[in-house]
Protein backbone atom coordinates (compact mmCIF):
# COMPACT_ATOMS: atom_id res chain seq x y z
CA UNK A 1 0.00 0.00 0.00
CA UNK A 2 2.86 2.34 1.15
CA UNK A 3 4.63 1.62 -2.53
CA UNK A 4 1.37 2.77 -4.59
CA UNK A 5 0.70 5.92 -2.41
CA UNK A 6 4.78 6.47 -3.10
CA UNK A 7 4.05 5.68 -7.01
CA UNK A 8 0.72 7.52 -7.20
CA UNK A 9 2.82 10.34 -5.29
CA UNK A 10 5.58 10.41 -7.84
CA UNK A 11 3.45 9.92 -11.02
CA UNK A 12 1.61 12.54 -10.11
CA UNK A 13 4.53 14.92 -9.83
CA UNK A 14 5.66 14.34 -13.23
CA UNK A 15 8.31 11.52 -12.81
CA UNK A 16 7.25 9.66 -15.97
CA UNK A 17 9.39 6.51 -15.24
CA UNK A 18 6.62 5.86 -11.96
CA UNK A 19 3.87 6.97 -14.38
CA UNK A 20 5.09 4.19 -16.99
CA UNK A 21 5.43 1.55 -13.75
CA UNK A 22 2.15 2.50 -12.40
CA UNK A 23 0.25 1.99 -15.89
CA UNK A 24 2.18 -1.17 -16.85
CA UNK A 25 0.99 -2.50 -12.76
CA UNK A 26 -2.63 -1.49 -14.04
CA UNK A 27 -2.39 -3.57 -17.63
CA UNK A 28 -1.38 -6.72 -15.65
CA UNK A 29 -4.34 -5.95 -13.04
CA UNK A 30 -6.85 -5.95 -16.15
CA UNK A 31 -5.19 -9.09 -17.21
CA UNK A 32 -5.84 -11.10 -14.34
CA UNK A 33 -9.12 -10.02 -13.89
CA UNK A 34 -9.98 -10.64 -17.71
CA UNK A 35 -8.32 -14.60 -16.60
CA UNK A 36 -10.78 -14.69 -13.57
CA UNK A 37 -13.73 -13.79 -15.55
CA UNK A 38 -12.72 -16.12 -18.39
CA UNK A 39 -12.18 -19.12 -15.74
CA UNK A 40 -15.55 -18.41 -14.03
CA UNK A 41 -17.57 -18.57 -17.23
CA UNK A 42 -15.35 -22.09 -17.69
CA UNK A 43 -16.64 -22.95 -14.63
CA UNK A 44 -20.57 -22.43 -15.20
CA UNK A 45 -19.39 -23.97 -18.82
CA UNK A 46 -18.63 -27.14 -16.93
CA UNK A 47 -21.16 -27.38 -14.85
CA UNK A 48 -23.58 -27.01 -17.58
CA UNK A 49 -21.57 -30.28 -19.43
CA UNK A 50 -21.48 -32.24 -16.23
CA UNK A 51 -25.85 -31.37 -15.59
CA UNK A 52 -25.61 -32.86 -19.48
CA UNK A 53 -23.79 -35.73 -18.41
CA UNK A 54 -26.38 -36.84 -15.95
CA UNK A 55 -29.21 -35.67 -17.84
CA UNK A 56 -28.22 -38.12 -20.73
CA UNK A 57 -28.14 -40.55 -18.26
CA UNK A 58 -24.25 -41.85 -19.76
CA UNK A 59 -23.57 -45.24 -17.81
CA UNK A 60 -20.12 -44.75 -16.69
CA UNK A 61 -19.55 -48.75 -16.22
CA UNK A 62 -20.04 -49.46 -19.94
CA UNK A 63 -16.71 -50.59 -21.11
CA UNK A 64 -15.34 -51.12 -24.90
CA UNK A 65 -15.59 -54.48 -26.12
CA UNK A 66 -12.79 -56.96 -25.54
CA UNK A 67 -10.31 -57.53 -28.79
CA UNK A 68 -11.88 -59.75 -31.42
CA UNK A 69 -8.61 -61.81 -30.90
CA UNK A 70 -8.51 -62.40 -27.07
CA UNK A 71 -8.63 -65.11 -25.66
CA UNK A 72 -12.09 -66.42 -23.95
CA UNK A 73 -12.18 -65.80 -20.74
CA UNK A 74 -11.81 -69.35 -18.91
CA UNK A 75 -13.97 -69.97 -16.55
CA UNK A 76 -13.67 -72.03 -13.08
CA UNK A 77 -15.82 -74.86 -12.06
CA UNK A 78 -15.30 -76.73 -8.66
CA UNK A 79 -14.58 -80.15 -10.66
CA UNK A 80 -10.85 -81.17 -10.71
CA UNK A 81 -9.66 -84.18 -11.26
CA UNK A 82 -7.52 -85.41 -8.40
CA UNK A 83 -5.55 -88.26 -9.47
CA UNK A 84 -3.82 -85.56 -12.11
CA UNK A 85 -2.90 -83.39 -9.77
CA UNK A 86 0.50 -83.91 -8.50
CA UNK A 87 2.90 -82.46 -5.54
CA UNK A 88 0.08 -80.81 -3.44
CA UNK A 89 -0.64 -82.94 -0.50
CA UNK A 90 1.74 -80.86 2.43
CA UNK A 91 -0.51 -77.29 0.42
CA UNK A 92 -3.21 -79.05 0.43
CA UNK A 93 -2.76 -79.44 4.07
CA UNK A 94 -1.81 -76.39 5.30
CA UNK A 95 -5.16 -75.03 3.76
CA UNK A 96 -7.75 -77.68 5.40
CA UNK A 97 -6.43 -76.99 8.43
CA UNK A 98 -6.73 -72.94 7.97
CA UNK A 99 -10.29 -73.66 6.84
CA UNK A 100 -11.55 -76.27 9.33
CA UNK A 101 -9.76 -73.58 12.11
CA UNK A 102 -11.87 -70.63 10.85
CA UNK A 103 -15.11 -72.25 10.50
CA UNK A 104 -17.77 -70.73 12.63
CA UNK A 105 -20.95 -69.92 12.45
CA UNK A 106 -20.74 -66.02 12.48
CA UNK A 107 -17.42 -65.49 11.00
CA UNK A 108 -16.87 -65.49 7.22
CA UNK A 109 -13.00 -65.93 6.61
CA UNK A 110 -11.03 -65.33 3.35
CA UNK A 111 -7.94 -66.89 2.50
CA UNK A 112 -5.76 -65.33 0.09
CA UNK A 113 -3.80 -67.94 -2.33
CA UNK A 114 -1.15 -65.57 -4.42
CA UNK A 115 0.57 -66.68 -6.97
CA UNK A 116 1.44 -66.19 -10.53
CA UNK A 117 -0.92 -67.05 -13.99
CA UNK A 118 -1.28 -70.75 -14.20
CA UNK A 119 0.42 -71.66 -10.88
CA UNK A 120 -2.30 -73.74 -9.58
CA UNK A 121 -3.59 -71.71 -7.29
CA UNK A 122 -7.33 -72.84 -8.49
CA UNK A 123 -6.80 -75.94 -8.84
CA UNK A 124 -5.21 -76.67 -5.32
CA UNK A 125 -8.86 -74.65 -3.96
CA UNK A 126 -10.69 -76.69 -5.80
CA UNK A 127 -8.79 -79.72 -4.27
CA UNK A 128 -10.04 -77.98 -1.09
CA UNK A 129 -13.58 -77.32 -1.96
CA UNK A 130 -14.03 -80.58 -2.58
CA UNK A 131 -12.49 -82.59 0.29
CA UNK A 132 -15.77 -83.92 2.20
CA UNK A 133 -13.69 -82.56 5.48
CA UNK A 134 -14.39 -79.04 3.86
CA UNK A 135 -18.14 -80.06 3.75
CA UNK A 136 -19.16 -82.02 7.15
N1 LIG B 1 -0.61 -79.83 -8.70
C1 LIG B 1 -0.85 -79.93 -10.02
N2 LIG B 1 -0.54 -81.01 -10.70
C2 LIG B 1 -0.77 -81.09 -12.03
N3 LIG B 1 -1.36 -80.13 -12.76
C3 LIG B 1 -1.70 -79.00 -12.13
C4 LIG B 1 -1.47 -78.82 -10.74
N4 LIG B 1 -1.93 -77.60 -10.38
C5 LIG B 1 -2.40 -77.05 -11.49
N5 LIG B 1 -2.28 -77.89 -12.56
C6 LIG B 1 -2.70 -77.60 -13.92
O1 LIG B 1 -2.08 -76.39 -14.33
C7 LIG B 1 -2.98 -75.57 -15.04
C8 LIG B 1 -3.13 -74.23 -14.33
O2 LIG B 1 -3.66 -74.44 -13.03
P1 LIG B 1 -4.66 -73.42 -12.36
O3 LIG B 1 -5.77 -73.05 -13.30
O4 LIG B 1 -5.06 -73.99 -11.04
O5 LIG B 1 -3.71 -72.18 -12.15
P2 LIG B 1 -4.06 -70.74 -11.56
O6 LIG B 1 -2.92 -70.39 -10.65
O7 LIG B 1 -5.41 -70.74 -10.97
O8 LIG B 1 -4.00 -69.87 -12.88
P3 LIG B 1 -4.60 -68.39 -13.07
O9 LIG B 1 -3.68 -67.47 -12.34
O10 LIG B 1 -4.50 -68.22 -14.57
O11 LIG B 1 -6.00 -68.41 -12.54
C9 LIG B 1 -4.28 -76.35 -15.12
O12 LIG B 1 -4.35 -77.01 -16.35
C10 LIG B 1 -4.18 -77.35 -13.99
O13 LIG B 1 -4.92 -78.50 -14.27
MG1 LIG C 1 -7.08 -69.50 -11.37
Amino acid sequence: MGVLFDAEKRGGGGDSAVRDWLRRLKDVAHDIDDLLDELRSLRRELDAVAAGRDRLRLNPGVYPPAHPSAPPRRETISMVDESKTVGRTPDKEKLMRLVLDAASDEVVSVIPIVGFGGLGKTTLAQLVFNDRRAND
